[in-house]
């Protein structure tokens, strides 16, 4: 239903080009559930990617409801906005380009009340796989970016940032064994001139850089390495931490908040902060009386995180590492 749309987009030049814009929803059917929205309540789904959460939850809150959708990703927005056109609940919704690390200045500027729900499907869409260079299946510049108009493309970062740099890159944000080796690869390519332009360079130098008996296993060490550079770009952890306890404050009571993440690095940011919420006195226990104050925030909703069905998976196999995770506000 929502995975291919074609859409004429006029430019500033007054020339049209074709958007496809090309994302099918994880876990929808559980978001719905989690979020729990209702007829009359205010909702923000903080990204909004091919609109597959917004449009669903649209119908939940109905003509009496509200929705915020952001996203940092121009093409998301204007997809979005055309898509909605003809939409019956279309003024219910405001569709914001911007960075859910600052929710709290988006919902501000927009005179949004305090949400019921809030939802992050967090890393990128099918879109944005398949036109920013993010993917080494297919050769295209190493851009990365979700929005445009940020400076830093995973060119600029290959090119410039130095060994221990790189190295502490593909060691964090990858989790990559042989950190080190492309490290060192991509400064010694660029010490003999060149630079490293596409992904089809990248996936070659790190060819290249691995150790003879573990070279066919580059498709897997290109996944971590390709995965670090688009954390890097796009500061999709800092990002994250920033955003989740704004947008646990912003929460109206009874509140909920629903984070879907894609590899451990996230899941285990919403994990921490979500048990943190939970936890009341943090007094020594050798206190006679607790003297912090301080009390539990929230519930959470999901013991274990909730992850695609077999049915999901069978349609959608980039269901598979998908987590969710939410919680209630008290
Ligand atoms: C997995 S897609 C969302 C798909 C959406 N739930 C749907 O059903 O179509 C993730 C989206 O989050 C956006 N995004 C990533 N980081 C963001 C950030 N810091 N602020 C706002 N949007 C962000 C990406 O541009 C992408 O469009």
């Amino acid at each position: 239903m929502y995975r291919t749309k074609f859409y004429l987009i006029l430019l500033n030049s007054g020339q049209f080009y074709l958007m496809n814009y090309e994302h099918t929803p994880v876990l929808l059917n559980e978001i719905l559930a989690f979020l729990d929205a209702r007829p009359g309540q205010n909702i923000v789904d903080a990204t909004l990617g091919g609109g597959g959460y917004t449009s669903e939850i649209l119908n939940k809150v109905g003509s009496g409801g509200k929705i915020l959708a952001i996203d940092l990703d121009q093409d998301a927005v204007e997809n979005y906005k055309l898509q909605i056109t003809n939409y019956k609940f279309k003024d219910q919704i405001i569709v914001a380009q911007g960075n859910f690390a600052q929710i709290d200045k988006i919902i501000s500027h927009h005179k949004f009340p305090a949400p019921d729900g809030i939802v992050a499907d967090l890393g990128l869409s099918s879109y944005e796989l398949e036109h920013r260079g993010i993917s080494f299946k297919t050769d295209q510049p190493l851009d990365m970016r979700f929005d445009l108009s940020q400076p830093e493309t995973a060119k600029f970062i290959l090119n410039n940032y130095d060994e221990q740099r790189l190295r502490k890159v593909f060691e964090d944000y990858g989790e990559e064994k042989f950190s080190r080796q492309i490290a060192r690869r991509v400064v010694g390519l660029r010490a003999k001139g060149e630079v490293i332009k596409h992904t089809a360079d990248l996936y070659q130098l790190i060819v290249e850089a691995l150790p003879k008996p573990v070279k066919h296993k580059a498709d897997d060490s290109a996944r971590r390495i390709f995965q670090a550079l688009r954390i890097e770009v796009n500061h999709e952890l800092e990002n994250l931490k920033d955003f989740l306890p704004k947008a646990f404050d912003l929460l109206a009571p009874g509140g909920r908040l629903a984070v879907v993440s894609f590899h451990s690095l996230e899941d285990r940011i919403v994990k921490q902060y979500f048990v943190g919420l939970t936890k009341g006195c943090v007094c020594p226990p050798e206190f006679p009386q607790c003297l912090c104050g301080k009390n539990p925030k929230a519930k959470i909703l999901t013991k274990k995180p909730i992850t695609a069905s077999a049915e999901e998976l069978k349609k959608n196999s980039r269901a598979q590492p998908a987590k969710l995770r939410a919680i209630v506000k008290f």
